[in-house]
C-alpha cells in the first residue's frame, strides 16, 4: 500500500518524482504529496485526491521549486487517521529539520507519541508516520547515520521510510522493514521507490532493500548499511521489463490492455517452462532430489485472487493424483490454523507482487517448521523471491491495474506446469495425462484470442446486466475457484455484491435470497457434471432469477436453460477456467464500465497489500 518516490540528482527533481508518483498510484491513491528541498528549505505540497490533483498544486508552487534537486514523493492508502490534507504524506517534524514519507505500520506510535509529548513536541496529524517523523527529528544531532540507527532500533511495525533532512539537500535516506523499497543509480542520480515499475526508465539495475537495511542516496551513488549502521555491499538485480509494458497505450484503461495481453502470458509462460515436465526431476527447480518421492503433503497459500489461482492448482493436482494429500489456504488463515509442516510437507506459495505481507508471513512460518517451501511470484527481486530458495517467476510482465487478470493467468499456466512436473517426480503422473493437459495447454492462447474476438456480445450481455441488483456465480469443481474468482472482479471493480457458490449448495440456504432482480451466472462445461449443474440452475430459474451460462461452444441445447448463453471455446476438464475467467474479465469489465467506476483504481483498494 502507498507509493512512493524519491530523486536526488542533476535534474528538476518534482517532475521526476510526481511521474514516478503516477507509475505507482495503483497503489493506494486517497491522497498524494511532495517534498522538495530548495537552498537549504523545503517545500511541500499536499492534496487529497490523485497525482494530477497534486500536479496542477506543483504547477502553483513558487516558479523557484522547479528547480529543487532532490525531493521525495507519496501516494497514500489511509491506515492510520483519515483522508485529509494534514494526515497527507510528506510530514515534518516540528523542528522543520526532517521531512519523509512512509510505508507500513508503526505499531508503537501511541507510545512515542506520549513520550515526544511529554518533552513538549506538539503533534498534529492523526497518523502513525509522525511518530517516526517527530523521533528522527528528535534523535539527530547531525549525524543521519547515528539518528536513522537509533530510529530503526526504536520503530515496531512495518515501514519503508524515505527521509530528507534540511541540512543535507544533497542526501536522501530510505530505511526498510516490512514493506517494500527499491533503490536505483544512474548517471548522476539516485532514485527511490516501493515499486521497480516506477524506475525502469532510468534503469534495470535495481537495489531492492532487505529487511533491516538502509540506505544513502546521493547524486553520486548509494550506500548501504545494516540497522546496527554497519556497511553492506550489495549487489543489484537486473529486471528485464521493459518501461513500455507499464504503459497504457491506446487503451482506456490498463484493465482492459491487460486482458488482452493473456495470449501471449500463455504462450511465453508454456514455451519456457514446459521443460518443467520434459524432464523426471526437481533439477529445475534446484528442489533436492527424491523430495517429492518423500513429501506427502502438499499445501497452497496465497491471498484473493492468487489463493484463486491456487484453488485452480490444487484442483489439477487431486484430477492428476487421486491419492495426494492437497491443501489451499489463504495466507492469513495458515498462519493462525496451525497447519502441519516438516520435511515431508511441500508448501506453495503464491503471491503476484511478491510483498503481501500475510503471504510472506505464512512462508517464513513455514520455513521455521522445515517445510520445504517454494514461491511464485510476477515480481523478480521481490521479497517473497529473496526470501524463497526456490522460487518460479510467473510470465505476466507488469500489471498495473488493481484487479488481477494477467498475472491470474500467468499462475494457473504456472501452476499446472508445476504439478505437472512434481507428479511426474513423483512417479504419478500418467503419460496419457501429461500428454492430454500439455497439448491442451497448447492450444489455450488461441482460444483466449477467439474469446477477445467477441468482446462485442460480452459487452452487450453486461450492459443488459448491469442493473441487476446483485449477482450469484456457480459452477462444480474446477468452476468454483473460476466462480470466486468471477464474483470478485464484479466487486472490486464494480461494486456490485456477488458471491461465489459451489452450485450444489445453493439449497442449502442462499437460494432464498434470489428473485428477478438477482442474476445467477452459471458455468456448465459440457463434462460429466453439465447436468448435475444444470439441475441446480433450474432450480434458481424456478425462483425467477435471469440466468446467464457460460458453455462450450456446440452446446445448443445450453440455452433451453438460460435467458442468455456466452460460449467459449472446448478444452481439457482442468482447463476451463483458462478460458473461462477471460470472458468473465470481459463481462465484470464492462458492467464497471457501464457504471461508470474507476475501473483501474478501484475506490477502497490499493494493489500491493503489505499490511497484515
Ligand atoms: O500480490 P498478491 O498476489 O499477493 O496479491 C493478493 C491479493 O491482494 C490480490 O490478488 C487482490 O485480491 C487483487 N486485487 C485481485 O484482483
Amino acid at each position: 500500500m502507498c507509493g512512493i518516490m524519491g530523486y536526488v540528482g542533476g535534474d528538476g527533481a518534482s517532475g521526476i518524482i510526481l511521474n514516478g508518483l503516477a507509475k505507482q498510484e495503483y497503489r493506494g491513491y486517497d491522497s498524494a504529496g511532495i517534498a522538495l528541498c530548495l537552498n537549504g528549505e523545503i517545500k511541500s505540497a499536499k492534496v487529497v485526491g490523485r497525482v494530477s490533483a497534486l500536479a496542477r498544486l506543483v504547477d502553483d508552487m513558487p516558479p523557484e521549486c522547479m528547480e529543487a534537486r532532490s525531493g521525495i514523493g507519496h501516494t497514500r492508502w489511509a491506515t492510520h487517521g483519515g483522508v485529509t490534507v494534514t494526515n497527507a504524506h510528506p510530514h515534518e517534524s516540528a523542528d522543520k529539520m526532517v521531512t519523509l514519507v512512509h510505508n507500513g505500520i508503526i505499531e508503537n506510535s501511541k507510545e512515542i507519541k506520549a513520550d515526544l509529548t511529554s518533552k513538549g513536541i506538539d503533534f498534529i496529524t492523526e497518523t502513525d508516520t509522525e511518530a517516526a517523523c517527530q523521533l528522527l527529528a528528535h534523535l539527530y544531532r547531525g549525524d543521519a547515520l547515528a539518528a536513522m540507527t537509533c530510529l530503526a532500533k526504536s520503530l515496531v511495525g512495518a515501514f519503508a521510510l524515505v527521509i530528507m533532512f534540511k541540512d543535507r539537500p544533497g542526501e536522501i535516506w530510505c530505511a526498510r522493514k516490512g514493506s517494500p523499497l527499491v533503490v536505483a543509480y544512474s548517471g548522476g542520480a539516485s532514485y527511490c521507490a516501493s515499486d521497480p515499475t516506477a524506475l525502469l526508465e532510468f534503469t534495470h539495475d535495481l537495489f531492492f532493500l532487505d529487511e533491516g537495511e538502509m540506505a544513502e542516496l546521493r547524486p553520486d551513488g548509494c550506500r548501504f548499511f545494516c540497522f546496527d549502521g554497519t556497511r553492506r555491499e550489495k549487489e543489484s538485480i537486473h529486471l528485464s521489463w521493459d518501461s513500455v509494458m507499464s504503459d497504457k497505450g491506446h487503451y482506456e484503461h490498463f484493465m482492459r490492455k491487460e486482458i488482452e495481453e493473456q495470449p501471449d502470458v500463455l504462450r511465453l509462460t508454456i514455451d519456457t517452462h514446459t521443460i518443467l515436465t520434459s524432464v523426471s526431476r526437481e533439477r529445475d527447480l534446484n528442489l533436492p532430489v527424491g523430495m517429492m518421492k518423500r513429501v506427502n503433503r502438499v499445501q497452497f497459500v496465497a491471498c484473493g485472487t492468487s489463493h484463486y489461482a491456487t484453488l485452480v492448482a490444487r484442483n489439477i493436482m487431486e484430477s492428476l493424483d487421486e491419492e495426494i494429500d492437497v491443501s489451499a489456504d489463504v495466507a492469513s488463515e495458515y498462519r493462525y490454523r496451525g497447519v502441519r509442516g516438516g520435511d515431508d510437507t511441500l508448501a506453495i506459495f503464491v503471491s503476484q507482487s511478491g510483498e503481501t505481507a500475510d503471504t510472506l508471513a505464512a512462508a517464513r512460518l513455514a520455513r521455521s517448521k522445515g517445510t520445504h517451501c517454494i514461491a511464485i511470484t510476477n515480481v523478480r527481486g521481490s521479497t517473497i523471491d529473496r526470501e524463497t530458495e526456490h522460487t518460479l517467476l510467473s510470465m505476466a510482465g507488469p500489471e498495473i491495474g488493481v484487479a488481477a487478470t494477467k498475472t491470474f493467468t500467468g499462475q494457473i499456466s504456472l501452476l499446472a506446469l508445476l504439478v505437472m512436473q512434481l507428479l511426474k517426480d513423483r512417479g504419478t503422473l500418467s503419460a496419457s495425462d501429461e500428454a492430454r493437459v500439455i497439448g491442451g495447454m497448447r492450444i489455450l492462447p488461441s482460444h483466449v484470442h477467439s474469446i477477445l474476438e467477441r468482446e462485442s456480445e460480452i459487452k452487450s450481455l453486461a450492459e443488459k446486466y448491469s442493473d441487476s441488483k446483485g449477482f450469484f456465480f456457480i459452477g462444480r469443481r474446477e468452476c468454483v475457484p473460476l466462480a470466486m474468482e468471477a464474483a470478485l472482479k464484479l466487486k472490486e471493480i464494480a461494486y456490485l455484491p456477488s458471491e461465489a457458490y459451489a452450485a450444489g449448495e445453493m439449497k442449502h440456504g442462499p437460494i432464498a435470497m434470489l428473485d428477478e432482480h438477482l442474476t445467477v451466472f452459471a458455468f456448465v462445461p459440457d463434462n460429466d457434471l453439465r447436468e448435475k449443474t444444470l439441475s441446480n440452475v433450474e432450480e434458481c430459474r424456478a425462483r425467477s432469477a435471469p440466468i446467464i451460462l457460460l458453455a462450450n461452444e456446440g452446446d445448443s441445447s445450453a440455452r433451453d436453460h438460460a435467458n442468455d448463453v456466452l460460449y467459449i471455446p472446448r478444452t481439457e476438464r482442468e482447463l476451463f477456467p483458462f478460458t473461462g475467467v477471460v470472458a468473465l474479465q470481459l463481462f465484470a469489465y464492462h458492467v464497471a464500465r457501464t457504471l461508470r467506476r474507476d475501473i483501474d483504481m478501484p475506490r477502497n483498494l490499493a494493489k500491493s497489500v503489505t499490511v497484515e
